[in-house]
């Protein structure tokens, strides 16, 4: 940015300090409390977080909108990719900012952690307000730590709390990144068949079955092979094959019943060659992307806080290091993770039907 440096203004009267509120920014550290160099450290690295998570959320919540609207056109997918993509940078980012943290030593913390009292990264409503828009569900979360019930007691005692908490209940009404990325999915056409039109629930229940079909011979083959070889422990590979034939079926057919959105994530995955299908599965390895770089910036935190303070209870009561381990099982998008385990090579995929409306001449299998 270009120009003076100094003083407000707006227009062209406009500085970089009066544009970017740098004088209210730098005033934030409480240097005036007289705090050590470790302990401005320690705020500083918390600010520039939460900055960052400023970002995320309005990141999130415009993929949420693009993939939330009836007709997603086509050139809306890669905007959603963008945003995305700047999202997983953020938190890559902020992974490797625990390397800045950790260069403050255990006695170094001891020296002002009593001062914290019971405040912790717990206590992160914009980390919450980031983890309802994108889906992540209660009843995912480790039973002992409940942060919505804790805001709850929080907003009794001053207003800011009470505008989090609000801003949270809100943020709970709203339409999630994970809900609109499931009905957005459920409109994959299947095998050239589009939701809702006649007959498409009979081609995808039948593509589905094929599928099935064709993982369970896997497992079939696999015991044959290995019963030939006389292995040992024939009956628990058995066992195990038969449960994850089992999990195939309970993951696309929850009760007995076709899933369209989980089918049409499997065909996006299976088919991923096919012109028509090009952005939604770019899209979809993005928010793959974009969670596992969340997974990695929870684990980081966990070592980072392991480095620091070992297996100490956490200032906000938790377990701590235990806890946050804890936390880095959450899957968001656990279907996209799912999906995985249950595909098939090219040879093995059900034949494709209709493939020239997926940009696709052949209707060959590969
Ligand atoms: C010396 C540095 C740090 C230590 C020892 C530490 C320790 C902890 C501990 C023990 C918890 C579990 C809750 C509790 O019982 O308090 C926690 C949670 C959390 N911390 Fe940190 N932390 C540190 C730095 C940071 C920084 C710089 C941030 C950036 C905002 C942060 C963000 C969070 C968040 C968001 C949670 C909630 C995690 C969840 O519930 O999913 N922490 N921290």
């Amino acid at each position: 940015m270009g120009g003076g440096y100094s003083g407000g203004g707006s227009g062209s009267n406009r500085t970089y300090g009066g544009y970017l509120g740098l004088h209210d920014l730098l005033s934030l550290q409480r240097e005036d409390e007289g705090v050590s160099n470790d302990e401005m450290h320690f705020i500083v690295t918390h600010q520039t977080f939460e900055l960052w998570f400023k970002q995320v959320i309005r990141e999130v919540r415009e993929i949420r909108d693009i993939l939330a609207t009836e007709h997603v056109p086509e050139a809306h997918v890669p905007k959603a990719v963008e945003h995305l993509g700047r999202v997983t940078e953020i938190f890559r980012l902020l992974a490797n900012q625990w390397k800045v943290m950790e260069t403050l030593t255990p006695q170094g913390f001891l020296a002002f952690r009593d001062g914290l009292g019971t405040a912790s990264g717990f206590e992160s409503y914009q980390m919450r307000e980031m983890e309802i828009i994108l889906g992540l569900e209660t009843v995912g979360r480790t039973s002992d730590m409940d942060p919505l019930g804790h805001f709850r007691k929080l907003a009794t005692r001053s207003e800011e709390d009470a505008a989090a908490l609000a801003r949270l209940e809100s943020t709970l009404e709203e339409v999630t990144l994970v809900e609109a990325l499931t009905t957005w999915l459920e409109r994959t056409p299947i095998m050239g068949s589009f939701f809702g039109t006649d007959g498409d629930a009979e081609t995808v229940e039948s593509y589905v079955d094929a599928h099935l079909a064709a993982y369970a011979g896997i497992g079939e083959a696999a015991c044959a092979r290995m019963e030939a070889q006389g292995v040992d422990n024939l009956d628990a590979v058995k066992a195990r094959f038969a449960a994850s034939s089992q999990g195939a079926n309970d993951f696309l057919k929850p009760d007995g019943q076709v899933n369209r959105a989980r089918a049409g994530l499997l065909f996006i995955e299976s088919y991923r060659e096919l012109p028509l299908l090009a952005w939604p599965r770019v899209l979809v390895d993005a928010i793959v992307e974009l969670e596992e770089s969340m997974v990695l910036f929870r684990t980081h935190h966990a070592r980072m806080v392991e480095r620091i303070i070992g297996r100490r209870v956490g200032t906000g009561g938790s377990s701590g290091v235990d806890y946050l381990d804890a936390t880095t099982k959450y899957r968001i998008f656990g279907d996209l993770w799912g999906v995985r385990t249950i595909l098939l090579k090219p040879e093995l995929r059900p034949t494709l039907s209709n493939g020239e409306i997926y940009g696709f001449a052949g209707t060959g299998s590969d």
